[in-house]
């Protein structure tokens, strides 16, 4: 009797547990909370909802105590959550910044969100025929389609188109397969997946200040982006795969793989498999150096925001992470969240100091290598990541007050982004259904669970890497046993 009653304490304690636990851990949901929950995170919502430029931040501890009146629960507790980086925990609460809770009630749309359905046909999605001329030209896409009466205008589900040639005539390509697939009606072939000197003018500026953050230009002022990116005018800077004519014939097909640094890669043994595509891709906390057999050693395209390449190396030091890959075949592609990213990419092509923000007086060549110029640098258009956001990773988020740090993963950018310029696409270490089984990281010395935030969808993600696999558009490195469930 006694043992049986302890047995249900027990029971009941460590359920009671887990509720504290998942309700802290599905901050994603905010919208299926009572009120009381949120109160755990004032901290963190009221810089949530303030801004969609200072996810990332560092704390400014000065005027930030009050973050520190309602600490989340010790069950959230987790060693890294001090730690500012990308992919999971960024928006934990060490890493925002303070906010004055009025900040989100003067934007407009913040009363009004009506629902946004990711499953609404949008037939402006199905792709005119690509024309092949000799440089990309610009012109705005038609708003055929109009978003729709009840559409919030952050939205903006419309987008610039690049008229860039196709680098190779490959017959079995991810862009021939996409229209026969389910994905048809929301892939842009002619969205502009990185931004340069072409780019920046008056009206484009005016479009894109709507957009805050990732997504647009807001907050970022003219001249600042003139002189930025200016310096990325070269065919390399709009071409992803800028080298691909000095390596292959244009009969060819590009092979990429792309390389998350999800805990299902250790003890993979897929590093020669990986380092075997034309191209690899990385991000943020890629750490090669002890890794080789299961993650590989090359790195042609490393994407990162400064914010997440600060994070980074500040919470990966101990475990082998000095930097970004330096190769002579390294290419890195900055995610522009923040007026700092334009800043040190200038920055790093001129081989002077930083200017101004955060990394004022930082040597670029300190993270980039001495070889760096303007033609190893590239920077995603924030029309391509907006366009991610809408029509590929459309989450609930977007619904609450959160939609303004909401963005997709830096690794779900770089995935995509591969899938919009290669002909063929496998993708490694990304999030599996059985993620629970593996670490958050390759690299962890111990099991750290994989955490869930606001600030991205990882869910959402993981099932969209489900359904590019299935419909053959990616191939999702998986543990056996769930490639098997899927047949
Ligand atoms: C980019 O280069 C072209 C010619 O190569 C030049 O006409 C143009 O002014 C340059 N743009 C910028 C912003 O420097
Ligand atoms: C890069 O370096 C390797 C070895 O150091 C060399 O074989 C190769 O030719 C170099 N490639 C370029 C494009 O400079
Ligand atoms: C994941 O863990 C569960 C439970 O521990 C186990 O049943 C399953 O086989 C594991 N899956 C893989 C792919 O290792």
């Amino acid at each position: 009797m006694a043992l049986q009653r302890r047995l249900m304490l027990c029971v009941l304690t460590v359920g009671s547990l887990l509720c504290v636990y998942i309700l802290c851990v599905n901050l994603e949901r905010p919208l299926s909370w009572s009120i009381e929950p949120l109160k755990h995170f004032h901290g963190f919502s009221q810089g949530a909802s303030s801004s969609s430029r200072d996810s990332e931040e560092p704390l400014d501890r000065k005027s930030n105590s009050d973050q520190w009146t309602h600490p989340p629960p010790a069950s959230t507790f987790h060693p890294e959550l001090t730690v500012l980086h990308e992919h999971t925990r960024a928006t934990q609460t060490p890493t925002l910044k303070p906010q004055t809770p009025t900040a989100a009630e003067h934007k407009p749309a913040e009363s009004t969100v009506p629902g946004v359905s990711k499953s609404s046909s949008r037939p402006d999605g199905v792709d005119k025929t690509r024309t092949s001329t000799k440089s990309p030209t610009l012109k705005p896409r038609l708003a055929t389609q109009a978003a729709g009466p009840t559409e919030p205008p952050f939205i903006g589900d419309i987008y610039m188109s690049d008229d860039i040639p196709p680098q190779t005539d490959c017959p079995g390509g991810i862009r021939s397969r996409v229209s026969q697939s389910e994905f048809r009606g929301q892939f842009l072939k002619n969205i502009p997946v990185l931004q340069w000197a072409k780019h920046v003018t008056p009206e484009q500026h005016q479009r894109l200040s709507h957009y805050p953050g990732a997504h647009g230009w807001g907050g970022v002022d003219y001249k600042t982006l003139v002189e930025t990116l200016s310096v990325l005018n070269s065919s390399a800077n709009w071409q992803m795969l800028d080298d691909w004519k000095h390596r292959h014939s244009k009969s060819g097909c590009t092979h990429c793989a792309v390389v998350g640094n999800g805990g299902i890669l250790k003890d993979s043994k897929k590093g020669t498999e990986i380092d075997s595509h034309h191209y690899v891709f990385r991000t943020n906390g890629a750490i090669i150096k002890g890794f080789e057999d299961d993650v590989g050693t090359r790195t042609t395209h490393y994407t990162f925001s400064t914010n997440t390449l600060m994070n980074s190396m500040r919470s990966y030091a101990g475990v082998g992470y000095s930097g970004p890959p330096l190769s002579n075949e390294t290419r890195y592609i900055f995610l522009p969240d923040h007026d700092r990213d334009y800043l040190l990419m200038k920055a790093a092509a001129t081989h002077a100091p930083v200017e101004r923000g955060p990394e004022r007086g930082k040597d670029p060549l300190q993270f980039f290598g001495e070889d760096v110029s303007a033609e190893k640098l590239k920077m995603y258009h924030p029309d391509f990541i907006r366009y991610l956001r809408n029509r590929f990773l459309r989450s609930n988020a977007l619904k609450t007050r959160y939609k303004n740090i909401y963005r997709p993963s830096t690794g779900a950018v770089m995935l995509l982004a591969a899938m919009h310029t290669c002909d063929q696409v496998s993708a490694y270490g990304f999030m599996t259904p059985d993620y629970k089984n593996y670490s958050d990281h390759y690299y962890d010395s111990s099991y750290h669970a994989v955490g869930f935030f606001i600030n991205h969808d990882l869910r959402m993600e993981m099932t969209l890497w489900q359904q590019l696999h299935q419909s053959g558009l990616i191939k999702l490195y998986m543990h056996k046993s769930i490639q098997v469930d899927q047949e």
